[in-house]
């Protein structure tokens, strides 16, 4: 019991405080079941545990024996005396005396993860969550109702994951971050399999089917269509777009505008059904020496830092057996990936994250000088602002936008499908632009 009081303690902040030094209370019962403590559980557990420190026949004879054979003599008064004062006896001497047989209570359902050593990895696996998106972006607040909870809330998603959907004229009152029992329900199952891997369907009404990337992508994916959003027209807002994380469209290739006239392939990551999100995102690296919890795991960072300095996880490139080296741009979250060619046309082939990154500054950048800040009424300022216009924009302006906001948005500067990435943001600038040459065009 008090490893896993001290357990909760660690890693629960609403349980901290229990402390290790508490004692099995009624106030400490209280604690627990403000913990979130499922009452049933605990019933069952302390019914147990008083069972058999009543039953027990260790620690409590093992005194009494002592007293008897003391030349003092013991006997019943002694016992009554002991018995008397049990609540102490079980703080001070049982606890710790009965471990072994309170393992074996525990042992069922709680020591794998909450004991002090556990099956499970939950203590590492919690410092690594800490530093990833899901904990920190802070959304779950945000987007918690209309259809935005089914993938920014906890409550949300298990809905979904239960019955396909969710209640979009409810809203979750006390919504919490994307966890453990989010993707996993260790505490229906026991273990940590996955709460989901069914396959996806995008909304454009392509089949998303990659093992474990399943899970990740029935939230990462365009909430909208090319075939819904891109006509001439007023941009509304900022957030217009596919929404925030078209990964898993990206992934495959699919969903951004495709102009008429031009052919769209992939990348190998589009491909390979073995490059899905979890192979890429969670590989840890080897012996994870030298490195920090906000890499690779349950982070689900590729980049992050090691003292201050970036760092990029390239276990997955070198598990996948593609790739036989890979490396860093020094001091860059990049990958030292060499691009086919100089696509951003700056002179010099350089990785096909800076590449991307360039032909993203060529639509909207800092210095002011992008396509779609530098036209006729631009929707972006010279900062990179959005300007909030009523003005009615041709087809061509609309399409790059939307692309723009794809690729950028995809977060992955081209990693995720490098020929689909380039192909539609060269077809957006020579939309724009009927001079750019674009003989550079992945085919
Ligand atoms: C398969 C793993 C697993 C098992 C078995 C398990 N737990 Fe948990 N439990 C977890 C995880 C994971 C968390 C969340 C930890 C975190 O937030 O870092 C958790 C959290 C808790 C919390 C805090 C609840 C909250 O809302 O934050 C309590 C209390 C708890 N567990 C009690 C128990 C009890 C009692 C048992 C045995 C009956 C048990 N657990 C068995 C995995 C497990
Ligand atoms: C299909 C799942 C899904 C739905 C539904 C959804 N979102 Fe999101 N949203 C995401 C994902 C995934 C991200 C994170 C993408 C990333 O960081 O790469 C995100 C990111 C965001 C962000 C952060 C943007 C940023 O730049 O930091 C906001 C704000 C947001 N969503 C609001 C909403 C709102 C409001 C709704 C409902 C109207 C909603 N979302 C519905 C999946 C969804
Ligand atoms: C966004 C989804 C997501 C969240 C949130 C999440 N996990 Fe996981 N977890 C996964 C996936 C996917 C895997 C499988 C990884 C693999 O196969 O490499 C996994 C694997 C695990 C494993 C390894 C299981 C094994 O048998 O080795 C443990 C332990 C685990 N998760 C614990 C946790 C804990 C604890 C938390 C909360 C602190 C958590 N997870 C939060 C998705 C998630
Ligand atoms: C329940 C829906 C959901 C699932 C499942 C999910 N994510 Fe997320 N993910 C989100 C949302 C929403 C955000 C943004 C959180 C916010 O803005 O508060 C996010 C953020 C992230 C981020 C940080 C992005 C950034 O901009 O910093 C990464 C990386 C990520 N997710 C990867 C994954 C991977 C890999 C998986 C599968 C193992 C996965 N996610 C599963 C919804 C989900
Ligand atoms: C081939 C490996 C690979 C695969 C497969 C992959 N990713 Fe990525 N992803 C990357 C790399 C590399 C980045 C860039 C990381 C960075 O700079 O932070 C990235 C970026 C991201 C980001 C933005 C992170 C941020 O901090 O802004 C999210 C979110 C994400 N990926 C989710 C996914 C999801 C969901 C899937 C599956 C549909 C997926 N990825 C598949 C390698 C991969």
């Amino acid at each position: 019991m008090q490893a896993v009081v001290a357990q909760f303690a660690e890693t629960n902040p609403k349980a901290r405080g229990i402390g290790a030094k508490s004692c099995v209370n009624d106030r400490y019962l209280r604690r627990l079941e403000e913990a979130g403590f499922v009452k049933q559980v605990l019933e069952k557990q302390f019914v147990a545990q008083k069972v058999l420190t009543a039953h027990s026949t260790g620690p409590i004879l093992g005194l009494a024996n002592a007293e008897k054979n003391s030349t003092n003599g013991g006997g019943p008064t002694m016992m009554k005396h002991y018995l008397g004062t049990l609540p102490f006896l079980l703080c001070v001497i049982l606890l710790p005396s009965i471990s072994v047989a309170q393992d074996s209570i525990l042992q069922k359902s709680c020591v794998d993860c909450h004991g002090s050593e556990t099956k499970y990895p939950v203590r590492g696996v919690r410092s690594q969550y800490l530093t990833s998106g899901h904990r920190s972006l802070g959304n779950a607040h945000y987007a918690n109702s209309d259809d935005c909870q089914g993938c920014h809330t906890n409550e949300g998603f298990v809905e979904r994951a239960k019955t396909g959907k969710v209640d979009v004229k409810k809203f979750v009152s006390n919504p919490s971050e994307i966890g453990c029992f989010t993707c996993h329900a260790p505490h229906d199952k026991g273990n940590f399999s996955l709460r989901t891997i069914s396959k996806v369907t995008l909304v454009n009404g392509v089949t998303f089917d990659r093992d474990k990337g399943n899970l990740c992508a029935s939230c990462h994916r365009a909430r909208r269509t090319p075939k819904d959003e891109v006509r001439a027209r007023n941009i509304p807002n900022d957030s217009w777009g596919a929404h925030h994380g078209p990964q898993a469209d990206m992934l495959l290739g699919t969903n951004a505008y495709e102009f008429p006239g031009k052919k769209y392939s992939n990348s190998a990551h589009g491909v390979l059904p073995t490059a899905n999100c979890v192979t890429c995102h969670m590989a840890q690296p080897a012996g994870r020496y030298s490195l920090a919890p906000s890499i690779g795991g349950h982070s689900m960072r590729l980049a992050g830092e090691v003292h201050e300095r970036p760092k990029v996880n390239v276990a997955g490139c070198l598990n996948s057996g593609c790739h036989g080296e890979m490396k860093q741009v020094n001091d860059k979250h990049f990958y030292d990936r060499k691009a086919a060619s100089d696509y951003d046309g700056d002179g010099k082939i350089a990785s096909v994250q800076e590449e991307v990154e360039g032909l993203l500054d060529k639509l909207i950048n800092s210095k002011g000088s992008g396509l779609l800040q530098t036209m006729k009424d631009p929707p972006y300022d010279a900062k990179g602002g959005f300007i909030n216009s009523k003005t009615q924009y041709p087809i061509e302006v609309v399409a790059a936008l939307y692309n723009y906001k794809f690729v950028k948005e995809d977060g992955s500067k081209g990693i995720h499908n490098t020929a689909y990435a380039v192909q539609v943001l060269m077809d957006s600038l020579k939309a724009l632009d009927k001079n750019l040459d674009d003989s550079k065009r992945p085919q």
